[in-house]
């Protein structure tokens, strides 16, 4: 990171992340530890774009949010302004923020919009404000924001570690993106703003009689899942994420209140899914995250093949494709 201690403006790129092993549930709803580790692929291809500038001035009286051309009200943006606050906490300062920030996929529609949001929220305000943490302690802090988050502070494949506490919940990086050119091509059914957001879902996790049983599991798939993408081997990834997805989903349908993610879409496409594994074999597996979107998880040469099928498939509205990809990128141009 260079040295913007002289300026009090940043802008950075930071890619969404698609988790293989998910974070559902919190041991610590206010510092956001999970109740496992999770894995991910950090996205080249599904990014949020972030400027954040302090105003040394003191012309704003209260931080102005500008979301993908929408500025937030005081209500949605309270999320944001409280990890502002973090921010303000850690700089020592009281400025305010004006914070520009633009995504190139649906918002809210179980694409991780508030992973790469809030990871980039994190970078560009600490850049401004000339905080030099490391990556470690960055990722904590976009913890703080959204769980997922603390995954897209690295490139390629990530692991977010439970950690016990604020300082050792943090991810960290398994394999550069160079290591797999996987893809996770989205099958957007639904542009739709998702009713309940991950953040409530994660305190409800508890209530479900099968988060014990998805516990007691996930260990032995988070090795399965961290030899397979050092393998990489498609053939033994998928099975895991796709069951690990499902566990998930059977959390949050039997958690009270029942969270009911799926449309009937969704379901078309996991059943088409296994048809074309199985009966035309092409190797391709689904995951799902908050959200009735389905991911699908293939190799390059499985690309061309799978977009034909999901251009046959009326409930699909938009395919949206991306690799794995590089962690947070400070660029020189400002979106103000
Ligand atoms: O970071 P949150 O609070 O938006 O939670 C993300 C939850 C899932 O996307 C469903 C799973 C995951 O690990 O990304």
């Amino acid at each position: 990171m260079t040295d913007t201690s002289s300026q009090a403006k940043a802008t950075f790129r930071v890619g969404s992340n698609i988790a293989f092993i998910k974070y559902w549930g919190v041991a610590d709803p206010e510092l956001n530890i999970p109740l496992n580790n999770s894995i991910s692929m950090t996205l080249a291809d599904a990014v949020t774009v972030t400027t954040v500038a302090w105003d040394r001035e003191g012309q704003l009286a209260q931080d102005e949010i500008v979301l993908d051309g929408q500025r937030l009200g005081p209500e949605t943006a309270q999320r944001l302004v409280r990890h502002l606050d973090r921010i303000r906490a850690l700089a020592g300062f009281q400025h305010r923020a004006r914070v520009v920030s633009r995504n190139n996929f649906p918002m809210a529609a179980g694409i991780a919009s508030s992973a790469s949001g809030f990871a980039a929220l994190t970078v560009a305000a600490c850049a401004a404000a000339g905080l030099r943490l490391d990556a470690s302690r960055l990722s904590a802090l976009a913890r703080r924001g959204s769980g997922s988050a603390s995954r897209s502070l690295f490139g390629g494949f990530v692991e977010w570690e439970q950690g016990a506490d604020d300082a050792t919940s943090v991810a960290h990086p398994l394999f550069p993106p160079e290591h797999w050119p996987l893809l996770d091509v989205v099958a957007v059914v639904s542009r739709a703003h998702k009713a309940v957001s991950s953040a409530g879902g994660h305190t409800l996790a508890t209530t479900s009689p099968l988060l014990e049983g998805r516990l007691a599991h996930v260990h032995n798939w988070l090795v399965e899942v961290r030899e397979a993408i050092a393998t990489r081997d498609l053939a033994r990834l998928g099975p895991i994420i796709e069951l690990d997805a499902l566990a998930m989903h059977g959390v949050m349908m039997t958690s009270s209140p029942s969270l009911l993610y799926w449309e009937p879409a969704t379901l078309a496409l996991l059943h088409a899914v296994r048809r074309w594994r199985r009966q035309e074999g092409l190797p391709v597996y689904f995951t799902i995250d908050a959200g009735p979107n389905v991911h699908l998880i293939c190799e390059p040469e499985s690309l061309g093949p799978l977009r034909e099928r999901l251009a046959a498939m009326p409930e699909v509205q938009e395919v949206l494709v991306s690799g794995p990809g590089p962690g947070p990128q400070e660029l020189d141009e400002h979106l103000f």
